[in-house]
């Protein structure tokens, strides 16, 4: 298991180009499983949780033809599906209990072959998780589930377009939902549906195949079920949370970064906490210009579903807190248990309690390397953020939290000058 070294205090400077979005990407892969046919995908980001999902896919019997490492450039990222012949319909515990986005099969698969044997996902580092939203929504579509072993069994004739009111805006709830209804009879109405631009992105993807969706962006999505979808060309948007990142690194070492290739506009909320703070930078359609921060101010967080400041910046966000001046108070509102970088980041010399889901950080001059290692991805990446700004040297162990969500993440650090290196733990 590898761990990253890095020798802190170098202001970021330079550009970073932005990667396709993991959380748009993972869904957009199991949408291919509704149109039978060859699939040719862009901007896919090379990560580990896209090859473990390609793994569960290769187990239905898709098969794929990367765009290869070898062709130019723009090839890349591209990724051929062939999901003309399905021969199975089941994510084993195996691969589920390292990927829970591998629950994302099961909305296609049940419209696609009229069944699907989906381990359930136990907790995780960061809760625990439950999909009943899933499956009361696919319930009232008609399908029978039941549970078998661990094994979430889902049966139906075919599926009936329903009226579903979320009891909380889930992200791959709705994602599943919109794929099961897009291929169900007659017309779905999903309330209180989440807003993420990731579903957005899939729900646009699922168009582009002759999906009929209407309310896209909103919380209140309707879909006319079609008969069948067919393959389309689809470049995956850029990966918020990993923009969102840069952002940080580049604001906690004081650099002048640009961020190229940003979803903007879906980074607004960040953005204002960000400029809240003190940060300031120039933005286009498509980047974001960091100048130099001068001191930066401790402000109040509180993670919320899209449009709102995203669970998945809170401890990216957190890390730039900690060197802050003044205290700031960061409310975790969407997982119950995702501040396992706290202790961590206070081994580096922060000061952050916890109490319940908030956390109170007083800003210190300065942090200071230690080893430190993490129980998840956006937790492994703020200790990364923190370890820029932290003098001396850091080790961040279990890097393998880092390569599912982050593509080359130490080549683009170095690119910004970064000094950090990785290295067999
Ligand atoms: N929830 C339920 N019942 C359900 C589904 C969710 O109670 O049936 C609860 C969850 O327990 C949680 C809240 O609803 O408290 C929100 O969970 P959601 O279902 O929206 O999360 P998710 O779909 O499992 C996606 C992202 C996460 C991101 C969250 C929130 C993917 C593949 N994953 O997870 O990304 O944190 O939405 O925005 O899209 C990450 O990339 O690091 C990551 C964890």
């Amino acid at each position: 298991m590898d761990k990253i070294i890095i020798e802190g205090g170098v202001p970021l400077s330079g550009r970073v180009a932005i990667s396709g979005a993991k959380n748009a990407a993972l869904p957009i892969l199991a949408a291919t499983l509704l149109a039978p046919g060859v699939h040719c995908l862009s901007n896919v980001p090379p990560l580990a949780d896209i090859r473990t999902f390609k793994k569960v896919l290769g187990l239905m019997g898709v098969q794929f033809e990367d765009g290869g490492h070898e062709g130019p450039p723009h090839r890349h990222d591209a990724l051929v599906v062939d999901t003309s012949r399905l021969t199975g319909w089941m994510a084993p515990y195996e691969v589920v209990k390292t990927m829970r986005a591998a629950v994302l099969v099961l909305g296609p698969l049940v419209a696609r072959m009229q069944q699907a044997s989906v381990s359930l996902p136990g907790g995780c580092a960061i809760g625990a998780r439950p999909i009943d939203q899933h499956l009361k929504g696919l319930e009232a579509m008609g399908t029978k589930i039941t549970l078998n072993q661990g094994y979430v069994e889902a049966k139906v004739r075919r599926l009936k377009g329903a009226d579903i009111t979320l009891d909380t805006p889930t992200v791959t709830g709705t994602e599943n939902l919109l794929m099961a209804a897009s291929l169900a009879q007659g017309v779905t109405r999903l309330h209180n549906a989440a807003q993420e631009p990731e579903v957005t992105d899939l729900a646009r993807f699922l168009t582009a195949m002759g999906a009929r969706i209407d309310g896209i962006g909103s919380d209140t999505l309707t879909i006319t079920g079609v008969e069948a979808l067919t393959p389309a060309p689809y470049r995956i948007m850029p990966d918020r949370i990993e923009a969102g990142t840069y952002l940080a690194a580049a604001a906690i070492t004081k650099g002048s970064v640009t961020i190229a290739g940003a979803p903007v506009g879906a980074l607004s909320a960040v953005l204002e906490k960000f400029h809240e703070a003190g940060v300031r930078y120039k933005i286009t359609d498509d980047t974001i210009t960091l100048e130099p921060a001068g001191s930066l101010t401790g402000v109040d967080v509180k993670t919320r579903p899209y449009p709102g400041f995203p669970t998945d910046m809170q401890a990216q966000f957190m890390a730039v807190m900690a060197l802050a001046r003044g205290a700031s108070v960061i409310t975790e509102t969407i997982f119950e248990n995702r501040f396992m970088h706290v202790s961590e980041l206070n081994r580096l010399g922060a000061d952050i309690t916890v109490s319940g889901n908030q956390a109170v950080v007083r800003g210190k001059k300065q942090l200071l390397g230690a080893p430190v290692m993490a129980t998840d991805l956006r937790a492994s990446a703020s200790l990364v953020v923190a370890a820029l700004a932290a003098q001396g040297t850091t080790e961040v162990h279990r890097v393998y939290h880092l390569d599912r969500g982050y593509a080359n993440l130490v080549d683009k650090l170095t690119g910004l000058g970064a000094r950090l290196r990785r290295a067999p733990a």
